[in-house]
């Protein structure tokens, strides 16, 4: 996408902004192969509804099938490499924080790829595929190894390990909420990416933004319901848009 093609307007928002905060979903990492959530229910999985297997319940119920499930999940993140849309949010949080200014990168994925690119003081809403945590004492184990040798697994302190992960029907973690609503209310730009805009609350940060008097922006694949209401929609894939973005904002920046 060349330079051209993001809207003057919306370059000089960005050129001005002092806080910048950005959410993405599942459509960024498509090009690094993972499988979305939806996608991720193929082969021996594709029987199962994803109430069946993201609920509190259904690991109460079953937590050999359900743990199995998200080490799968998580074993092929770890095989996955960041695109040039995390590579370029990295980028653009250095730039803007060398700037002075602040960039919040808020996410709902959960395969750590964000950090893998580099980025910093990410925000994850949804908890990562790469955490375990214990359900007796609530501690929280990274396990980045092979697949574990049985399921489920539990830990030293003898309580099962569930993943670290929201499930539907439960609170996001309290310190990203908020952390997440705060950015959302008080950035000047809030650009939405790679994101459905169908699951709440991370779908309602753009609306929030939005009444605090923020410009509002969405790069996204296919058109989404906050498609109407942004200020700047971008169809596109992310990993040719946010590369040149970065681009034109510090081209924009320097003929200042
Ligand atoms: P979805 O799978 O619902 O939506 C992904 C969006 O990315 C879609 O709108 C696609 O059009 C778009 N997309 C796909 N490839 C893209 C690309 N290369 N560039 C840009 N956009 C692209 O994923 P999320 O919105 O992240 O929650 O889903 C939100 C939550 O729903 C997930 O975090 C998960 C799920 O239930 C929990 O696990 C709690």
């Amino acid at each position: 996408m060349p330079d051209s093609e993001f809207h003057p307007e919306f370059l000089s928002a960005l050129r001005e902004a002092r806080h910048i905060a950005v959410l993405t979903g599942a459509g960024v990492s498509a090009e690094s192969g993972v499988p979305t959530f939806r996608d991720a229910l193929t082969g021996l999985w594709s029987k199962y509804d994803p109430m069946q297997l993201a609920t509190p319940e259904a690991f109460a119920r079953d937590p050999d099938t359900i743990s199995r499930w998200y080490d799968e999940r998580r074993l092929n993140v770890l095989k996955c490499k960041p695109n040039p849309a995390h590579l370029a949010l990295a980028q653009w949080q250095q730039m803007l924080t060398e700037q002075g200014r602040t960039f919040t990168l808020i996410t709902q994925n959960v395969d750590r790829l964000h950090q893998a690119a580099g980025s910093t003081s990410v925000i994850e809403i949804h908890g990562s595929l790469l955490e375990w945590r214990c359900q007796v004492t609530q501690r929280v184990f990274e396990y980045r190894g092979g697949a574990f040798p049985h399921y489920p697994m539990r830990s030293e302190a003898g309580g099962l390990l569930r993943p670290n992960v929201v499930w539907f029907g439960e609170a996001l973690p309290e310190d990203a909420a908020r952390a997440a609503e705060h950015a959302a209310g008080f950035c000047d730009v809030f650009i939405s990416i790679g994101t459905s805009a169908l699951v709440y609350p991370a779908a309602g940060y753009l609306h929030m933004a939005k009444a605090s008097g923020a410009i509002t922006a969405e790069i996204n694949r296919d058109p989404t319901p906050a498609t109407e209401t942004v200020d700047y929609s971008m169809l596109g894939r992310a990993g040719g848009i946010m590369p040149a973005l970065v681009v034109a904002c510090a081209a924009a920046q320097g003929s200042r």
